[in-house]
C-alpha cells in the first residue's frame, strides 16, 4: 500500500468472553492499543486481568469475541502471534540455577537467533545487569530478577509486549528502574501492555488507561481525560487534583463486593 493510512492498532480485542466454570470473568471486552504506545489495564484482584493476557498471548483460548494481536488472530493465528509478542508473567520465569547470562542466552538460543551470547551481553548492559550477569540468578535482588526477567522477554525483540504486574513486590528504586525500561522499549516502537495495581504506575507510564471491573472495560482514557471525570478539582487553601486513586475508586465504587470467592481449578491451562 502506498497511501498513508493510520497504522492498524497492535491489539484490538472485541467482545472477549471468558468463563472458568460457572464464573464468568470476561462479559464483553473491548479495546485498542496503538502501535508504539503503554497501555494500562487496571483492575481489583480477581478482575480478569490475568486472563485477557493469557488469551491475548495464546496461552488461554476465549469462550467468544475475538483478538487480533500484531495483525493476528490470536485463535487462528496463534503461531504469528507467538512469534510478534513476548510476554512476562506475574510471577518470574528466571532459573535460579543458572547465571543471568546463562538465562539470556538460553532463551536466545531458543528463538534461533544468531550469535546469543552477543546477544545476552547488549541486553545485560540495557539492564544494568552486566556485573551481576556471572551470578546465579539465585542471588539477585527482587529488582535484579525483574530486570533480567523483563530482558529475557526481550530477546528476539518482539514487537508487542505483555507484562503483567511488572514490579509487584518491587522496591521504590527498583520500581523506578523498571518504569524507566518500559519508557525506553515504547520510545523505541515497542508496543507495551501493561497490567498493575497500582495507580501510581499506570499514571507514570501510560498512554492509555482502562480499567477492567464486572467483567468489562467501564473505562478507557488518557490520565487527563479521566482526571475530568471527576468534578472539578475543590478550591481551598491549595488546588487539589484528583489522584488517579480517586477517579477509580469513585468508578468501581463498591457497586460489586471484591471478588475474592475461590472456585475450583481446572485443568484447562498450565
Ligand atoms: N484456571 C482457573 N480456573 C478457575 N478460575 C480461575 C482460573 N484462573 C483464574 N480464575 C479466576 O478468574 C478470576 C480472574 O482471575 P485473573 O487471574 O484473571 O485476575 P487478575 O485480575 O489477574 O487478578 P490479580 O490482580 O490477583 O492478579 C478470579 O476470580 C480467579 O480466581
Ligand atoms: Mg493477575
Amino acid at each position: 500500500m502506498t497511501t498513508r493510512t493510520a497504522p492498524a492498532p497492535a491489539i484490538e480485542v472485541h467482545g472477549l468472553q471468558k468463563s472458568y466454570q460457572k464464573l464468568h470473568v470476561l462479559k464483553g471486552v473491548d479495546f485498542e492499543v496503538a502501535r508504539g504506545s503503554i497501555f494500562a489495564l487496571l483492575g481489583s484482584n480477581g478482575a480478569g486481568k490475568t486472563t485477557v493476557v493469557k488469551i491475548l498471548s495464546t496461552l488461554l483460548r476465549q469462550d467468544d469475541g475475538t483478538a487480533r494481536v500484531g495483525g493476528f488472530d490470536v485463535r487462528t493465528q496463534a503461531e504469528k502471534v507467538r512469534e510478534s509478542i513476548s510476554l512476562t508473567g506475574q510471577f518470574a520465569a528466571v532459573d535460579e540455577i543458572l547465571t543471568g547470562r546463562e538465562n539470556l542466552v538460553l532463551v536466545a538460543r531458543l528463538r534461533h537467533l544468531e550469535n546469543p551470547g552477543a546477544v545476552a551481553d547488549d541486553l545485560l548492559r540495557r539492564f544494568s545487569l552486566t556485573e551481576a550477569g556471572g551470578r546465579k540468578v539465585g542471588t539477585y535482588s527482587g529488582g535484579m530478577r525483574r530486570r533480567l526477567d523483563i530482558a529475557m522477554s526481550l530477546v528476539g525483540s518482539p514487537q508487542i509486549i505483555f507484562l503483567d504486574e511488572p514490579t509487584t513486590g518491587l522496591d521504590p528504586q527498583a520500581r523506578i528502574e523498571v518504569w524507566q525500561t518500559v519508557r525506553e522499549l515504547a520510545a523505541s516502537g515497542t508496543t507495551v501492555l501493561l497490567t498493575t495495581q497500582y495507580l501510581d504506575e499506570a499514571e507514570q507510564l501510560a498512554h492509555r488507561i482502562a480499567i477492567l471491573h464486572g467483567g468489562r472495560i467501564i473505562v478507557n482514557d488518557t490520565l487527563e481525560e479521566l482526571k475530568r471525570m471527576l468534578p472539578p478539582a475543590t478550591v481551598e487553601y491549595v488546588e487539589k487534583q484528583p489522584t488517579l486513586e480517586e477517579v477509580f475508586l469513585a468508578l468501581v465504587g463498591d457497586t460489586e463486593s471484591h471478588d475474592d470467592a475461590e472456585p475450583a481449578h481446572t485443568s484447562e491451562e498450565r
